[in-house]
């Protein structure tokens, strides 16, 4: 679709509709992970512009007892969902992974990552685990970032007490109503169920 014609369309929930569409046929054409985020990284790029259109406040529910997962939208089939996920000053995730490809784009604010790296053999074990640290990004508004699994892209996000909140927009190859969190000094890792607010 062009520009004019995008222009033209102009209702508040097209960009949201027309990202969605764009993305499930994208994600179908390429199974694998890298590919697939590979493609939809630009889309994310271009809908962190649209947010303006599509984003309300029940998007941007925030929680004082830890960073917010609002749905945005998920497909019939569950095998896309995006969320608006909300930090204020001082909330982070658990270290953990996704077994999920992922894209990210910054809204609002500066979100910080902290990566991790599995220096332990066996992938697949969830005890014995040794994790060294890896990079610190700080992303902002405009910023798009992804990952894949296999392997795991581990990691901490949030936003440090001295700077303002976080708005975020992530997509998922599923449902994200569960990920792996990791204890570093049990050196263990296990899953959990993660809460969402629904739209
Ligand atoms: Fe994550």
């Amino acid at each position: 679709m062009s520009y004019k014609e995008e222009t033209h369309v102009g209702s508040k929930a097209f960009a949201l509709e027309e990202f969605i569409a764009r993305a499930a046929a994208r994600s179908a054409q390429r199974p694998e992970p890298a590919d697939c985020v590979a493609d939809l990284a630009p889309l994310m790029l271009e809908l962190i512009e649209h947010s303006g259109k599509f984003l309300e406040p029940r998007h941007c529910r925030s929680d004082p007892d830890g960073y917010a997962r609002n749905l945005i939208h998920k497909t019939p089939d569950d095998s896309l969902s995006l969320y608006a996920l909300v930090w204020l000053p001082g909330q982070w995730t658990p270290v953990h992974d996704h077994g999920s490809w992922g894209v990210v784009g910054v809204v609002e604010g500066t979100l910080e990552e902290h990566s991790y790296v599995r220096i332990s053999p066996d992938r697949g074990a969830d005890t014995g685990i040794e994790l060294a640290r890896g990079g610190v990004s700080l992303l902002g508004r405009g910023a798009v970032t992804s990952f894949v699994p296999n392997p795991d892209h581990i990691h901490v996000n949030g936003v440090p007490r001295e700077r303002p909140r976080v708005v975020s927009l992530h997509m998922y190859g599923r449902m994200m109503s569960s990920f792996n969190i990791y204890d570093l000094a049990a050196r263990t890792r296990r899953r959990v169920e993660v809460h969402h607010n629904e739209s």
